[in-house]
């Protein structure tokens, strides 16, 4: 039995799904019950890593689990509470969801961070260093692209490999049913390293309108940030990853995912191709 801990998230929904998909039993581990929403035959445990109990008692009968923490400043402790309790040779596998970037800026830093944790538990571990998600486009700039064929960073000319979250998954996926990952770090890039100029050059292509690409001073995406209700922590760590974006830092082509999965990763150009109604004025408007 696989246990996939952040089951509502971006990234445990998929995974979730995926691994369903394989025939697999797996158990959904979701902080709140009233938020789940899991594929049919798929048993839901409730998991609060602030309340260690929840995460014993979900580990029943369980020897594989998908970590996943959120991404605010509690990251590295609610994942070093997880890892305690999941640290115990029932557990034969612990597949962690990190970040590409080392620690050369907040996010990916506390992901290294809940690694070391990790290996100092023992834990027999595989981890998974995505690059930015894809998705982010639809979750962060969607509504401007929407409202004013527009979107807004401060990453500059600075490319990134971006992967889209059912990559990961299936990754994830492979990882969690078949042998001979434990101790590996893979590194999860989409096929190519693009501008934010080149984003928004096939978004024009695909959607068939001009979609622009605005620069802002950090400063600026900061204060929008905090305008939009973001927390000064999270707006903080927004920025900084933007920094390193900007640096040329997350550019980064893997053969990782190829390697896993015998196929090319997807492309910007696909997923907008699947996305494309995320984009449209109808769909937000139904929203
Ligand atoms: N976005 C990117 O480009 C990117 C790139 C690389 C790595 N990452 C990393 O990927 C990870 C997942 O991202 P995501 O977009 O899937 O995040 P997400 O959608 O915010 O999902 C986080 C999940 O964690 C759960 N959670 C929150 N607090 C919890 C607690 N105390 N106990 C148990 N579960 C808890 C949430 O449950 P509720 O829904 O009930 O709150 C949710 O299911 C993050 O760690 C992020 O740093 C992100």
């Amino acid at each position: 039995m696989i246990l996939i801990t952040g089951a509502t998230g971006n990234v445990g929904r998929e995974v979730l799904k995926q691994v369903a998909q394989s025939g697999v039993p797996v158990r959904a581990g979701v902080q709140s019950l009233g938020k789940a929403s899991v594929p049919s035959g798929v048993e839901v445990a409730v998991v609060d890593y602030n309340q260690p109990e929840t995460l014993r008692s979900a580990l029943n009968g369980v020897d594989r689990v998908f970590l996943v923490g959120p991404p605010t400043a509690q990251l590295p402790a609610l994942e070093r509470k997880a890892v305690d309790v999941i640290a115990s040779p029932d557990v034969r596998q612990l597949v962690k969801l990190s970040a590409m970037g080392g620690r050369e800026a907040i996010f990916p830093r506390q992901h290294a961070e809940s690694e070391d944790y990790i290996l100092s538990s023992g834990a027999p571990y595989t981890f998974l260093r995505p690059n930015g998600f894809m998705q982010n486009v639809v979750n962060y700039s969607s509504s401007t692209i929407v409202r004013e064929n527009v979107f807004y960073g401060s990453e500059g000319n600075g490319k990134v490999s971006q992967i889209d979250i059912r990559d990961i998954a299936a990754v994830a996926t492979r990882v969690l049913t078949e042998e001979g990952h434990i101790g590996k770090t893979y590194t999860l890039t989409g096929p190519e390293a693009l501008s934010n100029t080149q984003v928004a050059a096939v978004l024009s292509d695909v959607l068939g309108r001009q979609i622009r690409f605005v620069n802002l001073d950090p400063s600026q995406l900061k204060q929008a940030l905090l305008s939009a209700g973001s927390p000064e922590w999270s707006a903080d760590a927004l920025v900084d990853l933007q920094r390193l974006y900007r640096e040329g830092k997350a550019a980064t082509v893997t053969p990782d995912v190829e390697q896993i999965l015998g196929r090319k990763p997807t492309s910007f150009v696909e997923f907008v191709r699947d996305y494309r109604e995320s984009f449209e004025p109808r769909a937000q408007a139904a929203v």
